[in-house]
């Protein structure tokens, strides 16, 4: 039995002490396992996650799956067009309700039939009316929050803290007000890949611009990367650059990127492809990484496409190799701690306040 109370309590002390002493996480919470499990089960599986685009749902009965925070989740569009969500799961022994993606009317478990509504009341429980006590409206289909953004589906299994729009207002204004939100942008492709880093690696990578310099060259011959001449500021759920192109290349638009707590990033030329990636955890030391590919409907594929492959072969190339070559040392056990430069990586430290706000609120 894991003593989920105490290692909260020991958490919060150790990130109330790196953040005191502007220092990073300590070293182990990059590759221990129950670190992971306690973040896996009280960080992801307490926020609103993206789960892909949800833009083929346009029928009454489309639904799709998908996974957040390891718990497998549906997402359908009822008859009468509104988005539900529910842990995909039958209420009787546990079967997932729903494979893949598809049209339905009802959804019916393929395991002992017991059938729910799109709105995941239990119609039927088969030879149910031989058992006196047995309640149907007790056995619905467990309901999840689902938001939008554009084309773009969240989930969040948890009834407790802000609505989408809510939690997201500054980051939606702020994205959308710069021409790299997604709101007016369809979806266009997914890349998928493994690497060997946790997930907070990879988010410290993402939130500083401290390292561009020397781990992005070519980027560099086109953008300001200086830690002087690029923008880095920090807003309630999410941190934020812009790189400006150098005057040799004015007419390339600006680099944005936002880390967004917990675990996913926003990416973007401005007001031409923009991505969103998020992080799931494997274990302490791999996550899968999945990118969503956006664009506004004049750009064709050939710039997608040139898009994709400059972001995943160079940036996001370049960001994995210092990545893995930072978690090849912390599964070594060398790492203890280093320090934060305010001048240069306070995003990095607004990280850690963002998360310890998340402890300090979690109810366990
Ligand atoms: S597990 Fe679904 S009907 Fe038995
Ligand atoms: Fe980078």
């Amino acid at each position: 039995m894991h003593d989920d109370r105490a290692l909260r309590v020991q958490m919060l002390a150790e990130i109330d002490s790196a953040i005191e002493r502007k220092v990073s996480f300590p070293g182990y919470w990059y590759g221990d396992e129950e670190i992971s499990r306690f973040e896996q089960k009280y960080v992801m599986a307490r926020r609103w996650q993206p789960i892909g685009p949800v833009n083929g749902l346009v029928n009454p009965g489309d639904y799709l799956t998908a996974t957040v925070a390891e718990v497998p989740i549906v997402v359908i569009r009822d008859k009468d067009g509104t988005l539900r969500g529910f842990v995909n799961m039958c209420r009787h022994r546990g079967h997932p309700v729903a494979k893949d993606s598809g049209n339905c009317t009802v959804f019916m478990c393929r395991y002992h039939g017991w059938t729910y509504r799109q709105d995941g009341s239990l119609i039927k429980a088969p030879r149910s009316e031989r058992e006196a006590a047995f309640d149907p409206a007790n056995y619905g289909l467990l309901p999840i929050r689902v938001g939008l953004w554009g084309d773009l589906g969240f989930a969040n299994l948890q009834f407790d803290g802000p609505a989408f729009e809510e939690e997201f207002a500054t980051l939606i204004r702020i994205a959308e007000e710069n021409q790299i939100g997604i709101a007016k942008m369809s979806y266009r492709k997914t890349l998928v890949w493994e690497q060997a880093c946790n997930w907070k690696t990879f988010m410290d990578n993402t939130a500083d611009c401290y390292h561009c310099r020397l781990v992005h060259p070519t980027m560099g011959t086109t953008h300001k990367t200086d830690p002087d001449d690029y923008v880095n500021e920090s807003y309630d759920t999410f941190a934020f650059h812009i790189s400006h192109s150098r005057e040799n290349h004015a007419n390339m638009p600006a680099w944005m990127a936002c880390g967004v707590w917990p675990n996913w990033t926003l990416q973007a030329m401005q007001g031409r492809v923009s991505n969103i990636r998020i992080l799931e955890i494997v274990n302490a030391n791999r996550i899968r990484v999945r990118t969503d590919f956006f664009a506004p409907p004049t750009i064709g594929e050939p710039e997608v496409e040139e898009a994709a492959d400059w972001y995943h072969k160079l940036v996001y190339g370049e960001d994995r190799v210092v990545c893995e070559g930072v978690a090849r040392n912390i599964m070594g056990g060398r790492f203890e701690e280093g320090p934060i430069f305010l001048g240069s990586e306070k995003v990095m430290q607004d990280f850690q306040i963002r998360y310890r706000q998340h402890l300090q609120d979690l109810k366990i």
